[in-house]
């Protein structure tokens, strides 16, 4: 069925949708914009007429489409920002041989050329003739920065802060709800907010132990590597443990060494360098990771590591070793007019510029992990007539993206995350929203969304619930006129939303 084929891909198509839509919210000057959606072949004008279709899901497909006028980039001789400032502060708390090594000369940009870390061979710290990382830094420096280093100021994105009165066994997510309406007039993407990279919620343990079994079922599907993801898959270990330390410092700790991470939810010690970096992470981080990483040959990225257990058909093993515009072969357009730009995206990304936005859907229960043959694909093929609202939840599927600074790879990360949709009675504006998009959304946009198979239960929902909220003047109206449907203020969330978050967990 043409709906299903659609929404399989969705949530690497998310990966530029994201991009996409990156160019108002980073608060980039108009002229920057202005470049910015010259890339994407998008003209500002386009954006004006209400009839406009939603310009992340249909970029450019009208008859008088140009290409880009950018010049191609020399992606093999593009590096991203490098961020070798960061030696000069770490060599200060260095050993004295150390330091020698961390403040030596910068590489000129031929060396960088002539000796790249390679993308496909697992990297030798001791080789006499070091080869350098595209965003600069030699397998000597990382060697002498050692196990652990200091990430925040590798990659120019703070340590999150402590989160005091946190209580795991009530902790909800955020509530996300990034529902939008028109698309063209809010960016739906903002800059990755350093404290909430990864969270913890009450779900965590049960996740947990939901990953670590779908590995056993699913083994290379859910999670795996190739040769020359070693430097990546450390670097991001260490930097999520860092994370979970710096901000949970109640339930997570290194021991002294950085040899063992404690685990005070899980009850569990990990001797980190017993197992793969992405073990460590399957067994204490609960979000999955998709790594990808520039070849040195052609300056394109590549899906070279990651753990993903929540999508919906499809599966690591259907992507690895692809490159970015093979990953995405089934978002319309994708090849003809996204992918120059996409992967220009990817060449310049800096690590201090991490991104961050939601996407939704509605869904029948929680299901995490779609393989083929699973009983949800036929639940999505019909309106089930004693579908209960109880039984329909809004997924979100919260995304970050950034540049780690060792290895330039580019980490996507996801958590899909489950919310009665029976929560918006009491949400301001949410049901008119979720109306507004089921009812006059575009058809190619609800189609990937997959949607049909709820609305029978959901459209009428919504609209009781949106009566209900402008007869309980919970949704105003002014001068006698109903509020007119648009994305929120404060979208991604809702009015009120922290008193009702706070609320709920009790802290
Ligand atoms: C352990 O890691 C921390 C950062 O997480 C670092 O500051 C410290 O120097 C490391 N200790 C050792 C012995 O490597
Ligand atoms: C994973 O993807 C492959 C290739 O598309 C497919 O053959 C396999 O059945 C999938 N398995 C799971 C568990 O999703």
């Amino acid at each position: 069925m043409e709906m299903l084929k659609i929404s399989k891909d969705w949530a690497w198509g998310l990966f530029y949708v994201v991009l996409l839509a990156s160019a108002s919210a980073l608060a980039l000057s108009k002229r920057q914009r202005e470049a910015f959606l010259g890339r994407f072949n998008i003209r500002r004008r386009r954006a004006s007429g209400a009839s406009t279709p939603p310009r992340s899901f249909s970029p450019s497909n009208t008859a008088d489409d140009k290409p880009p006028v950018t010049p191609a980039l020399d992606h093999r001789t593009s590096f991203p920002p490098s961020r070798r400032e960061a030696l000069a502060v770490l060599a200060k708390s260095a050993s004295v041989a150390n330091r020698k090594i961390l403040t030596g000369t910068e590489p000129s940009r031929d060396f960088l050329l002539n000796n790249p870390l390679p993308i496909t061979r697992s990297y030798d710290l001791d080789n006499e003739v070091p080869k350098y990382t595209p965003t600069g830094f030699s397998t000597a420096e990382i060697k002498a920065m050692g196990d652990f280093p200091a990430y925040d100021v590798l990659s120019g994105v703070p340590l999150p802060q402590p989160y005091e009165n946190f209580n795991p066994e009530t902790a909800l997510p955020r509530p996300y709800r990034p529902i939008r309406w028109a698309y063209h007039q809010t960016m739906s993407l903002t800059k990755m907010e350093p404290d909430w990279w990864l969270e913890v919620e009450s779900t965590y343990v049960q996740r947990v132990n939901e990953r670590k079994e779908l590995y056993r079922l699913h083994g290379k599907m859910v999670l795996d590597y190739l040769p020359g993801s070693e430097l990546v898959c450390k670097e991001l270990m260490e930097m999520c443990l860092q994370f979970y330390c710096a901000r949970y410092p109640s339930y997570f700790s290194l021991s002294t060494d950085n040899s063992t991470f404690h685990n005070r939810l899980l009850d569990s010690t990990t001797d980190i360098k017993s197992m793969h970096p992405l073990l460590v992470l399957l067994n204490n981080v609960p979000e999955d990771f998709a790594i990808v990483l520039r070849n040195e040959k052609d300056g394109m990225y590549y899906f070279r590591a990651g753990t993903v257990c929540s999508s919906l058909g499809w599966n690591v093993s259907t992507k690895i070793g692809l490159q970015l515009k093979d990953i995405h072969t089934t978002v319309a357009d994708y090849k003809e007019k996204m992918s120059f730009s996409m992967d220009r995206y990817f060449t310049k990304m800096p690590t201090t510029m991490p991104i961050q936005r939601g996407s939704w859907s509605l869904e029948i229960d929680k299901p995490l992990f779609m393989p083929p043959g699973h009983p949800h694909e036929a639940l999505r093929s019909q309106q089930k007539p004693d579908l209960k609202k109880e039984d329909c939840y809004l997924r979100v599927d919260w995304q970050t993206l950034r540049r780690l600074p060792l290895s330039a790879g580019v980490v996507f990360n996801f958590k899909a995350l489950f919310t009665p949709v029976v929560e918006f009675r009491d949400e301001p504006y949410v049901p008119a929203l979720v109306l507004k998009n089921l009812k006059e959304g575009k058809k190619n946009l609800m189609e990937y969304k997959g949607t049909w198979h709820v609305e029978h239960i959901i459209i009428p929902l919504m609209e009781e619930y949106a009566r209900e909220q402008v007869e309980n003047g919970v949704v105003k109206v002014e001068d006698g006129k109903e509020w007119e449907v648009t994305t929120l203020e404060e979208s991604p969330y809702f009015s009120g939303w922290e008193e009702k978050w706070h609320r709920q967990q009790g802290f």
